[in-house]
């Protein structure tokens, strides 16, 4: 049997690590040439090398997703390289945590430039492509901070509740169009998101990335007539 998403071009944004890394790696592994971008070239380079090895197609592309002529960019040289777009996951992410009273304005503009508007820039960017096609899938990751009340997380909740209602929205707009929208929404995933966010909870119990790629991977790979509209995956010890 052929790979589910064999034939299929994807677009990964924060590939280079974390969940961005692995949902990569998995669209890879069941078939799909994968176009990777993030601002490291090294680890784009690193996660291309790792596709390549294991037999699949990989294209790194470095790009500040906060640059809106960059995404255009990005978005041109994928179909221009890889002839389609048929898959968007927007895994680039930064978070800070702390008490909202000591906040500062540039981490606020922070997250939302990369968690909220870059995800905008991400998902118009490839939607003449998409609807050219007259299909696609499109996953945004948001966070369970967007669902329960996790003190320390205002800001970051705020860009995370926008991606849920921004996908939601957009879903709605695309259905006709045969391009689905779908959000995941995880809890702790042992990534280095953590390494500078001083006190975390136990990395041991958190979800792993790869179990955010075998979601992202069946969101996926679906077939057209199916859409799994928002998926909440937590660690079995719950909120961490
Ligand atoms: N880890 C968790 O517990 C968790 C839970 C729920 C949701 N999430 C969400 O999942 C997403 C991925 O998180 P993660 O834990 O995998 O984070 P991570 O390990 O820190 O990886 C983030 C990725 O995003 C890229 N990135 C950051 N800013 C970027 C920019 N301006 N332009 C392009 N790429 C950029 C980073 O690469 P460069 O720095 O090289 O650009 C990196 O590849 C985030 O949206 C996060 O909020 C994480």
């Amino acid at each position: 049997m052929a790979p589910a998403l064999a034939g299929k071009v994807a677009l990964v944004t924060g590939a280079g690590r974390g969940i961005g890394r692995a949902v990569a790696l998995a669209l890879a592994a069941e078939g799909a040439a994968v176009a990777l971008a993030a601002r490291t070239r090294a680890d784009l380079a690193a996660v291309a090398a790792g596709i390549r090895d294991a037999g699949g197609r990989a294209l790194a592309v470095p790009a500040d997703v906060t640059q809106d002529p960059e995404v255009d960019a990005l978005v041109e040289q994928v179909t221009a390289e890889l002839g389609r777009l048929d898959i968007l996951v927007t895994a680039a992410g930064t978070a800070a945590f702390g008490p909202f009273a000591d906040s500062k304005g540039a981490a606020w503009e922070a997250m939302l430039a990369v968690n909220l508007r870059a995800v905008m820039t991400c998902c118009r960017a490839v939607l003449p492509a998409m609807l050219r096609q007259g299909n696609g899938t499109i996953l945004t990751i948001a966070s369970i901070a967007a669902k329960r009340a996790l003190p320390g997380s205002a800001v970051y909740t705020a860009t995370k509740a926008g991606v849920v209602g921004f996908s939601r929205v957009l879903a709605e707009e695309l259905r006709a169009h045969g391009v689905r929208v779908g959000v995941l929404v995880p809890g702790a995933v042992d990534t280095p998101l953590w390494d500078a966010l001083g006190s975390t909870p136990p990395r041991e119990l958190m979800l792993r990335p790869e179990d955010v790629a075998r979601a992202a991977v069946l969101m996926a790979s679906l077939p057209p007539h199916a859409s799994l509209e928002e998926l909440t995956l937590l660690p079995a010890g719950g909120i961490l």
